[in-house]
């Protein structure tokens, strides 16, 4: 037995799949073919038989759980005529960390995306990602997805309601705790993200945070993170205080020695980011660089490794992390949003 709830939800879910398998097995054909002309089109590209052909699209993300949706510059990737739609993807991470993401790798049904710029799949709040091709909801996954010259390819973090009348978890718009205490000073601080390992380091827009005066850095990146999910962070708690290991899902790496410096008006921060209190009008700035030994000294605290390494030259590349998570007890669940997503997808497409 179980409870009532988890009852009604695990009945819901088997309904759900059911009917998806129907629309499945009913859409198959035209799901296989596109499939089909999809991998031919691959099939010629690989070949050179038309490299000249190319196109431009314009990649956007959108995060419906955040009050300002649009808080991600679009990338625009000129690629030959046939790219996918999960390869404009992987283009656009190369210009913008952010695009950076996830995905599992189904055999037959190809790939499907779970995270984008850290934010990962919500089975529990139903917020999920989803493909749209100027603004309609793609009828087919990412790589049976061709977008042609001019389109505009958006893929979205959305909520899915997907019961009917019980579900009660809000998608309520998350908005920065600064408070209207009349009695506190408000200060106004500029929070900047740079990436010195990307062709433009500034890619992502400043985020400006009002906050009590005496607010930390620390608490700066909170508050800037509530506003834009690229400021999603991680950090390990030391004896000196909070150390930043992880911004956007760009984690530090001894091995290039890249890590996050915290500079206050372009000079690098004698102290951490629990200690440093930025004033009224100044910019703070998270930068993802290359630790030299005449550097870090004077900068954010950077734990000490034993074996001191070299540094290896950097050609210029970003860092490219399109790692899969593929965590085996994921798999039904996974599979029944694959479903989920398309069964949604080709209903789009016929009404
Ligand atoms: C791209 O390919 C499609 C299908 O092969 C064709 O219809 C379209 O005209 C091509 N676009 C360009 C810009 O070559
Ligand atoms: C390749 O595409 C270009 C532009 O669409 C076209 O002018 C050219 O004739 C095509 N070449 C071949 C070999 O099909
Ligand atoms: C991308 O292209 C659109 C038009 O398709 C243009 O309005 C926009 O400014 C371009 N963005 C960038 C960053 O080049
Ligand atoms: C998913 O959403 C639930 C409900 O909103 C929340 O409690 C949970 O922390 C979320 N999980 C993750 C991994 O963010
Ligand atoms: C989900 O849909 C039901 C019925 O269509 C509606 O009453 C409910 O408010 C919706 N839930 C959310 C969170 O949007
Ligand atoms: C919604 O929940 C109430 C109790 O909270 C229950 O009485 C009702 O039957 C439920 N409705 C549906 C459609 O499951
Ligand atoms: C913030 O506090 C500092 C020191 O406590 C003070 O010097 C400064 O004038 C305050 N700024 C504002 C805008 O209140
Ligand atoms: C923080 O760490 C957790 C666990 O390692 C990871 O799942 C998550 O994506 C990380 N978040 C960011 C913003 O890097």
């Amino acid at each position: 037995m179980c409870a009532r709830q988890s009852c009604q939800k695990m009945n819901f879910k088997v309904f759900i799949a059911s009917f998806c398998l129907v629309v499945m097995a009913k859409s198959e054909n035209a799901f296989q073919f596109r499939q089909e002309r999809s991998l031919a089109s691959e099939k010629d590209f690989t070949r050179g038989v038309n490299s000249t052909a190319l196109i431009s699209v314009s990649i956007q993300l959108r995060f419906t759980d955040f009050t300002n949706e649009n808080v991600i510059p679009a990338v625009n990737i000129t690629a030959a005529n046939g790219t996918t739609a999960f390869q404009f993807l992987q283009q656009a991470a190369q210009q913008n960390p952010c695009y950076l993401s996830q995905y599992i790798t189904y055999p037959n049904l190809g790939h499907y995306i779970t995270t984008i710029c850290c934010v990962a799949q919500n089975t529990t709040s139903n917020f999920y990602w989803f493909v749209y091709i100027n603004n309609a909801l793609s009828p087919v996954g990412v790589d049976g997805l061709i977008p042609n010259n001019g389109d505009i390819l958006r893929f979205e973090y959305r909520f899915i309601n997907s019961t009917d009348g019980n579900h009660t978890e809000t998608s309520a718009a998350k908005s920065p705790k600064v408070g209207k205490q009349d009695s506190m000073q408000m200060i106004s601080v500029s929070v900047k993200l740079t990436f010195t390992n990307y062709p433009n380091p500034n890619v992502q827009p400043p985020e400006q945070v009002i906050a009590a005066n005496g607010t930390t850095a620390f608490e700066f990146l909170q508050l800037a993170s509530q506003l834009n999910p690229c400021y999603l962070f991680n950090y390990t708690q030391f004896s000196f205080g909070r150390y930043i290991t992880t911004i956007c899902c760009i984690e530090e790496n001894k091995a290039t020695q890249f890590y996050w410096f915290i500079y206050l008006n372009g000079i690098p921060s004698p102290v951490g980011a629990d200690l440093l209190k930025p004033k009224n009008g100044d910019t703070l700035t998270f930068e993802y660089q290359m630790s030299t030994n005449t550097d870090h000294s004077t900068s954010a605290p950077t734990p000490r490794s034993a074996t001191p390494r070299r540094a290896t030259p950097r050609s210029g590349t970003p860092i490219i992390n399109p790692k899969p998570t593929g965590k085996g007890q994921q798999m039904p669940a996974a599979s029944l949003n694959v479903f989920i997503s398309m069964a949604i997808g080709i209903l789009a497409q016929k009404f």
